[in-house]
């Protein structure tokens, strides 16, 4: 066997849903996701590991026969709208290469091991942040699931038939319920290790975050024809709550971003009969997303009402403050060197979703540009072989 690398394996995924400015749309069981998806069986097929496709859309590539009290390593394939080629696949991708490695240095795992890619982490298909990894911990209930829509309008149920998954079978996955942990390598979407100038850091914790949507209803009418005094147009609450998300994050030093809004039906000559918002919270303290989305809520409110409109929060999904693993954290730092930076982060992750369950861990790989969600976001190919062989000699010895 040749020995794989991390940078010749992102190089083969590297055209797979690429946009024209250098972004990637890979959205879960869509086209590209699903071309990744069978990318990533090829390789670990071809490495040996025994596939399973769980009733939640998670790939599970085995080293030996699946079993209780395994070892995990994985991420996830698909991105959001226009994201970077790295959040995600490189995870994947290091843990690919570090079982290519251990094969070739004869290493045999004393436990079940297995490296796994998870379903919709971004939530920008279903809207669900972590979804795989919350149906199998259980954090998502089915009931929960099937009632989730696609943006693109498809229910959740019809896209799992479409991709030859049985519906009615999703729930918690006893793979996951009795593992000894999970480790996921990501590339740091921050400047942390670019400012430290190291390769590699071990995370310690996930800020908390939430995401809102705001539906507006108002009424839909000629642009040319109806006086201002006359109008119910829902965008312009939209427009003074998302300035009041911008003062409130300023004012109690948190980030808030609306990044997604729908205006019904959407012509130019037409005042919108319906808008809606997605609002994404996170800071230090979950009391702090709390009182900081009130208080958006309340001005989206009183300014619906100055319109003559109306709305309706729905809170899509929430994740609390998630400290990584003390006990794994510590084993980290003995096989990586105890100076190895440690950092937390307000992305979210499937690790976070799933430190309830397991111990769970995580490697962050310098990202130069420090920038994430975007086609700026980047690794060198050398930083990128440094995150694979760290994630190789943690996996190794949590193996043994
Ligand atoms: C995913 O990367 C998120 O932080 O929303
Ligand atoms: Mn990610
Ligand atoms: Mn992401």
């Amino acid at each position: 066997m040749t020995t794989w690398t991390a940078s010749a394996l992102l190089a083969e995924i590297a055209q797979i849903g690429r946009n024209d400015d250098g972004s990637y749309s890979r959205l879960c069981l869509q086209h590209d996701e699903v071309a990744l998806r069978e990318w990533f069986v090829a390789k670990a097929t071809e490495l040996g590991l025994t596939i399973v496709t769980d009733m939640n859309a998670n790939i599970w590539a085995w080293w030996g026969q699946p079993g209780p009290h395994a070892v995990l390593t994985g991420s996830h394939l698909d991105s959001v709208p226009g994201g970077g080629a790295y959040d995600g696949p490189l995870g994947v991708i290091c843990a690919l290469v570090a079982v290519a490695q251990m094969k070739d240095a004869g290493v045999e795992p004393s436990k079940p091991f297995a490296v796994v890619v998870m379903a919709d982490e971004e939530g920008a298909r279903f809207g669900m942040p972590c979804l795989g990894s919350r149906l199998a911990s259980g954090k998502l209930s089915k009931d929960g699931a099937h009632k989730l829509v696609a943006r693109d309008g498809q229910p959740l149920p019809e896209a799992w038939r479409q991709a030859g998954l049985d519906p009615d079978l999703i729930g918690p996955d006893d793979a996951v319920l009795h593992a000894s942990c999970f480790i996921e390598l990501h590339v740091e979407q921050g400047r942390g290790l670019a400012d430290l100038g190291r390769p590699v850091a071990i995370a310690t914790a996930v800020r908390p975050h939430g995401r809102w949507r705001a539906e507006f209803t108002g009424q839909g009418n000629h642009a040319g024809t109806t006086l201002i005094p006359d109008r119910h147009d829902p965008v312009l609450p939209v427009a003074e709550t998302i300035l009041a998300a911008r003062q409130a994050a300023e004012q109690a030093g948190c980030v808030t971003t609306v990044g997604r809004i729908n205006v019904e039906p959407g012509g130019t000559n037409v005042i919108a009969s319906a808008a809606t918002m997605w609002l994404d919270c996170r800071a230090e303290e979950a009391q702090t997303v709390t009182m900081v989305v009130e208080g958006i809520q309340k001005t989206a409110h009183e300014a619906a009402d100055k319109h003559g409109c109306h709305v309706v929060w729905t809170r899509e999904s929430w994740t609390d403050r998630t400290a990584f693993d003390d006990g794994l954290r510590h084993r980290m730092l003995q096989v990586l060197g105890e100076d190895t930076p440690q950092l937390s982060t307000g992305a979210g992750h499937d690790a976070a979703t799933l430190a309830a369950t397991m111990p769970t861990g995580m490697l962050f790989v310098r990202n130069p540009t420090g920038a994430s969600h975007c086609p700026a976001e980047s690794a060198s190919d050398e930083d990128c072989e440094a995150g694979a062989q760290a994630l190789r000699a943690v996996v190794e010895e949590l193996v043994k």
